[in-house]
């Protein structure tokens, strides 16, 4: 009886030791991402990972809480294209670090980030239908690789804003108006009437942009009147068409799909 004893209280003592020789190394290591991320990454995504001006939220439920942590080494590596620099410089080690101090901050995020499916206010796949079916945003805004190209590629638009954000931006449009997406109706001296988007105006030229997306450069000169709308092509009845739920679901559709964008295809109008 004895020497089993003594066998499983050596096992013991022996894991005991690993284990606490495990947290202290855990804990330096820690310490060292916390300290990375102050120096490295608090400048622009805020001390707690909350963002900012100039960076997403890194623990909210609308961003990096989906990724994993190769996700998260990869990204911190490289950089992307959206603006995140590249830190290869810093070692794999120190990304390494500071990616396993993310990964703790998300843990300790409120427990309502848990969920992040849960958090957006409607129900994706109807938005999804109703964004390329009966809205027709589609027609004009690009999401994922498809859709027109006349309005701004909406792919990545729900990542960095609010549902509330989104919402108002539906159902205000031009609040405020893009001044290259004002709508206006050009007379050329011929008698042509061109209308679409003045992309660009200046004391020589007028460039104008017609609904099947071709640019029209005219001369002042050749130009006998402009009439300004004052509005983009955004329609400026969603309200009206659509329901609340209706418009609360394509929310949500904006939110998680920019959550996951088609990795190589190419942002841009
Ligand atoms: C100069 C400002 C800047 C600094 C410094 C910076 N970031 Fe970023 N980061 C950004 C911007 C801007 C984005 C959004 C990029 C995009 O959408 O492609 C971003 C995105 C990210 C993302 C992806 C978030 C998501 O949900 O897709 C992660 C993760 C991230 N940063 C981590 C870090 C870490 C870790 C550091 C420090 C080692 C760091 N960043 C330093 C500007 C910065
Ligand atoms: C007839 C074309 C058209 C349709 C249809 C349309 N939009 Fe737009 N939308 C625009 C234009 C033009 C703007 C102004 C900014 C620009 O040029 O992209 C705009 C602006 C926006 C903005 C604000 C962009 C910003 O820069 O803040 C959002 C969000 C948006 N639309 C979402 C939608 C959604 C969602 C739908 C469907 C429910 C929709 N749009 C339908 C043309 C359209």
């Amino acid at each position: 009886m004895w020497p089993r004893r003594v066998e499983a209280l050596l096992v013991v003592a022996i894991l005991f030791g690993c284990a606490s020789r495990g947290v202290q190394a855990q804990s330096t290591n820690a310490e060292r991402g916390a300290q990375r991320f102050m120096e490295y990454c608090a400048g622009c995504h805020g001390a707690d990972g909350m963002g900012g001006d100039k960076a997403p939220a890194l623990v909210s439920p609308s961003n990096s809480t989906h990724l994993s942590d190769s996700e998260l080494f990869r990204i911190v590596h490289d950089g992307t294209k959206g603006g995140m620099p590249p830190f290869a410089q810093i070692g794999d080690a120190n990304i390494r670090a500071v990616v396993e101090f993310l990964t703790r901050l998300r843990n300790n995020a409120p427990p309502t980030n848990a969920s992040a499916e849960a958090a957006v206010p409607g129900d994706v796949d109807t938005g999804r239908t109703l964004y390329f079916g009966k809205a027709q945003c589609s027609a004009c805004h690009l999401m994922q690789g498809k859709g027109g190209f006349i309005a701004r590629n909406l792919t990545s638009y729900g990542r960095t804003r609010s549902a509330e954000e989104i919402l108002h931006a539906i159902t205000n449009p031009d609040t405020p108006l893009v001044p290259s997406s004002q709508v206006a109706t050009v007379t050329t001296r011929t008698g042509q009437k061109l209308t679409g988007p003045l992309r660009n105006e200046d004391s020589f030229t007028l460039a104008l942009q017609t609904e099947d997306g071709r640019y029209h450069l005219l001369s002042r000169s050749d130009v006998t009147d402009i009439h300004y709308s004052g509005h983009s092509l955004m329609p400026r009845d969603y309200r009206t068409r659509l329901s609340p739920k209706e418009l609360n679901d394509i929310v949500s559709f904006l939110i998680i799909a920019s959550r996951n964008p088609p990795p190589d295809k190419a942002e841009g109008r």
